[in-house]
This record gives structure tokens, C-alpha cells and sequence, in this order.
């Protein structure tokens, strides 16, 4: 039941009051001067109170300062005799909601009350977004504790808050949109739109009116205008997604825009002026794209005012385990599943294993695990195929080309009319490198195990498997 209180100095209009909103079923309080009002809102929780502006002694302005200098949030309504709207709008200007005059029309001051608490449910829960979309691209949120990342960190700290444009280079699941978004919603924007736009997903001859805008008729199928999403973004920020795959007529166009915050709809002649702050992401190289003339080098400038750059999760192995757990916390809570842990064997060759489609391949792998995991231990079986065949296979430390072997293991040629057995080749020059290695180290593991790229937990389970016998030796 939600509770009123009533500070009026005449039991006239304490009881009109109480009588009118106890009927709608509130529950109401009186007081009869300013002083036991304060006492009261002190005491106990009021949703609501009435204050008339004069009354002996302590009058209505006095109480709205009391409350304000005490802090205590409350919306108020003030009750004035006709002739003192002067002070009324004082009130108002204190933090009273709203004022009735005397004498009232009982339903107008239902629409007052009832407005008073649908804007206080508003502001409740405009509250609760804004914190949890603070909370949501809160910079923790950007996991990651790898030297890289705190540059990260630091970086986009510094960056949040000018107007800037900001160019996110990564590969494909390394967090563009994420940084993206943090951005924003730390900026001073934060309130107005973040309208994403992928370049890549759309059909070339429809971009432009999808930036841009359209006016009735300006094309086959333009039935009504239409707003582009520069228009939507004003105040806010525009993320252009894919950034790379924007056709070259219209990089001549989004430069105009870059410069001039200018740009008419398509098929209009109104220029539009718009205040955007201007966020873009590639996973292409677009300086080698400018090389290639397929990249309009002024653009490419204007874009590239800050660069940020997010680097691969092979090239940060300190951060997988990191998002690992953040992954199983989350899942875990979102299927109300006790938390999972993962095994100490589980856990090295998830931080080895190369990651090609980076932290969203970490989240699938996780998502996968979680489901199909019964025990509440990840373990070494648990993993996916690709990932236990990674091991030790040393991918991540060596661009491909690098991986060439050693001169003294001579690449069998055992094809026959069916192929070659791959595996089978593999497999046998993996126990003959694990020899060399070993006798190159005069049988010291560590050293065995560094010479090949491998962790030593790997290396020593690979020694096992392939029943290398190896000199016997320290550790
Ligand atoms: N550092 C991080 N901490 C937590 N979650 C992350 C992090 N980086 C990425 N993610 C999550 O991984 C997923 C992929 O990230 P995002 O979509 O931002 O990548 P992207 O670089 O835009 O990829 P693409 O190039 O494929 O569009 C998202 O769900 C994102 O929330
Ligand atoms: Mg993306």
C-alpha cells in the first residue's frame, strides 16, 4: 500500500484528503504543522507527501529546504491558497513535483498523484538501465589482464570521453564491437543513441540509403521517406561496422559527412546537419586496401584520427583461462548450472591452443563444454576434437610458413596409388623431433620441451603416448 503524508496546518483539508485517498485505497498520514512533518518523513518511509505553503511557524518553503538540506528523497506536492502561485513556483523550483491551488477538484488531484508516481516509476526505472548498461560496458567487462589488454584499458580510458574518431582494427571475434560499445556507453553520450551499421551486410545498392536516408520516390520501391542511420544516431554515435567493405562511391560520401557533419537523404535536396561521434571497425588491412586503390586514402586518414587496435588472443595467452572462467560464470549462471571447474591438464592446452576465431570461439567452446559437461570438472576428454589435436603442435608460436622442418627430418614420401596416410606421417616425425630434441638437450625435459615450443606438461604427455624412450636424465 503506498503512503501518503499530509502536512496542512487545517484538519479541514487533512481529513478531506485522507478521506478521498483512503477510499482509493492509500494509506494516509497527517501532521498538523511543519516541524511534525519533518519528524514524520524522518522517522518513516512516505511515498509521497502534501505540504501546504502557510502555515504558522514552519511554512511549506521551509519544510521543501528541510528535506532538501536532510537529503531525503521524497516527491512532493504543495497545497497553496489561491493568490500565492509566486510562491508555488518557488516550491516548484525547490523540487516540489507539482502544486494544487485551493480549493481543489478531487480528480484533477488524482491525475497530479497519479502522475507523480508513473514519473517516479520511470525514474526508477530509467535508473536501473542506466546502471546496468554502465555495468553492462563497464571497462571490467573488457576481460582481459595480459599486458596488451591493460594497455587497452588504459587506452580507451583516455579516449572515451572526446569526440574523436576512433578506427578499431582486430581480427574476427577479438572485441571490436565490444570496445566499440564501451566506448560509448563511458562517454558522455552515453544517453543518446549507439546505432550500429554493418557495411559488410548490406546490399551495396541499399547502403547509402541506409546511411543516409531516403526521400519518397527517390528510387524504385521508395514508397515513404525514410531516416538513415546518421540522422538516428544525431547527439549519439555511429558505428560502421566492416568498415572496409563500404563500396568505393560512397567512401567519397562518408568522407563529406567526416568533415562537414553534413549529407543530404537520398533523392532529397535538404542538407542535413547531424552531431555524430563516429566509430568504425575492419578486420582488413586497409592500408594495404589503400595500396591496393580499393581504399580511398583520404579516408582512410580520416578515419584512423585513433587508432585502436585489439590483438589476437593467441598473441595474449594470459587472458584465456581469465575468459574461460568469465564464460563458465556466466553460462553457469544462465543455466543455473553449480560452477564448473576445469582441470589443471584441461586448462594448459586451452591456453595453448591457437584460437583462430579468438574470444567468440572461446565463448562457443565454453558454451558447448558447459552443456555437455556432467561431471562439474572440464577435463582433457572434454575438450573438442580440434582442440585436443592442437596439442603441442606448436601453431600458435609459428606463423605457418615458419613451420618447416628441420633439415635432419627428411619429409617422408610414402605415396602410394590411395594417397598418403597424413596422421600416420605426422605422427611418426612428431616422435622423430621428440628424439632429436631430447638427445640435442642430452635428456633434459625442460630443455627438450622449450626446443620444440611445447609446455612441459604436453611434452611430457606426448613422451608417454608415443613411448619415446629418451636418455635418462634430470628434469
Ligand atoms: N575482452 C573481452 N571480454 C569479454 N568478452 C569479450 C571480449 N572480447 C570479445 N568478447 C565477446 O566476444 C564476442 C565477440 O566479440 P565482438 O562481436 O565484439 O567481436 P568482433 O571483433 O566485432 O568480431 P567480428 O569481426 O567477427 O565482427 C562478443 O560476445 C563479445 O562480447
Ligand atoms: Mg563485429
Amino acid at each position: 500500500m503506498r503512503t501518503i503524508l499530509v502536512v496542512d496546518d487545517e484538519p479541514l483539508v487533512r481529513n478531506l484528503l485522507a478521506d478521498f485517498f483512503g477510499s482509493h485505497g492509500y494509506e494516509i498520514v497527517g501532521a498538523g504543522d511543519g516541524q511534525a512533518g519533518i519528524d514524520l518523513l524522518k522517522q518513516r518511509k512516505f511515498d509521497l507527501f502534501f505540504v501546504d505553503l502557510t502555515m504558522p511557524g514552519m511554512g511549506g518553503i521551509d519544510v521543501l529546504r528541510e528535506v532538501k538540506a536532510l537529503d531525503i528523497r521524497i516527491p512532493s506536492i504543495v497545497i497553496t491558497g489561491f493568490g500565492s502561485i509566486p510562491s508555488a513556483v518557488e516550491a516548484v523550483r525547490l523540487g516540489a513535483y507539482d502544486y494544487i491551488t485551493k480549493p481543489f477538484n478531487l480528480d484533477d488531484l488524482m491525475i497530479t498523484v497519479n502522475r507523480v508516481f508513473d514519473l517516479m516509476k520511470l525514474q526508477k526505472e530509467n535508473t536501473v538501465l542506466k546502471k546496468q548498461i554502465k555495468e553492462k560496458y563497464n571497462f571490467k567487462k573488457l576481460i582481459g589482464n595480459s599486458r596488451q589488454m591493460q594497455d587497452l584499458h588504459r587506452f580507451i580510458g583516455k579516449i572515451t570521453d572526446t569526440d574523436a574518431t576512433v578506427l578499431i582494427t582486430g581480427e574476427s571475434g577479438t572485441g571490436k564491437e565490444l570496445v566499440a560499445k564501451t566506448i560509448h556507453f563511458n562517454s558522455s553520450r552515453m544517453g543518446e543513441p549507439f546505432v550500429p551499421l554493418n557495411c559488410g551486410a548490406i546490399p551495396r545498392d541499399l547502403i547509402e540509403s541506409e546511411l543516409f536516408g531516403h526521400e519518397k520516390g527517390a528510387f524504385t520501391g521508395a514508397i515513404n521517406s525514410r531516416v538513415g542511420r546518421f540522422e538516428l544516431a544525431n547527439g549519439g554515435t555511429i558505428f560502421l561496422d566492416e568498415i572496409g567493405e563500404l563500396p568505393f562511391p560512397l567512401q567519397v560520401k562518408l568522407l563529406r559527412v567526416i568533415q562537414e557533419r553534413e549529407f543530404e537523404r537520398v533523392g532529397g535536396t535538404r542538407t542535413i546537419k547531424v552531431d555524430v561521434r563516429i566509430l568504425a571497425a575492419t578486420n582488413r588491412d586497409l592500408e594495404k586496401a589503400v595500396a591496393e586503390h580499393t581504399f580511398r586514402e583520404d579516408l582512410f586518414y580520416r578515419l584512423n584520427v585513433i587508432p585502436v587496435h585489439i590483438p589476437p588472443l593467441r598473441e595474449r595467452d594470459d587472458d584465456v583461462l581469465l575468459l574461460v572462467s568469465h564464460f563458465i560464470e556466466e553460462f553457469c549462471r544462465r543455466k543455473r548450472k553449480p560452477l564448473v571447474k576445469v582441470s589443471r591438464e584441461a586448462g594448459d592446452i586451452l591456453r595453448n591452443y591457437g584460437w583462430p576465431g579468438n574470444v567468440r570461439e572461446v565463448m562457443n567452446v565454453v558454451e558447448r563444454m558447459i552443456i555437455l559437461n556432467e561431471s562439474g570438472e572440464i577435463g582433457v576428454e572434454d575438450l573438442p576434437q580440434r582442440i585436443m589435436e592442437s596439442r603441442g603442435n606448436g601453431a600458435k608460436l609459428h606463423p605457418v610458413s615458419a613451420v618447416a622442418p628441420p633439415a635432419d627430418v627428411p619429409v617422408p614420401a610414402q605415396w602410394t596409388e590411395a594417397g598418403v596416410d597424413l596422421n600416420g606421417i605426422l605422427e611418426e616425425m612428431e616422435k622423430k623431433l621428440i628424439v632429436q630434441a631430447l638427445s640435442k638437450s642430452g635428456g633434459v625435459k625442460n630443455k627438450a620441451a622449450t626446443l620444440l615450443g611445447l609446455n612441459r606438461t604436453t611434452f611430457l604427455e606426448k613422451v608417454k603416448k608415443m613411448g619415446v624412450s629418451a636418455p635418462t636424465s634430470g628434469s
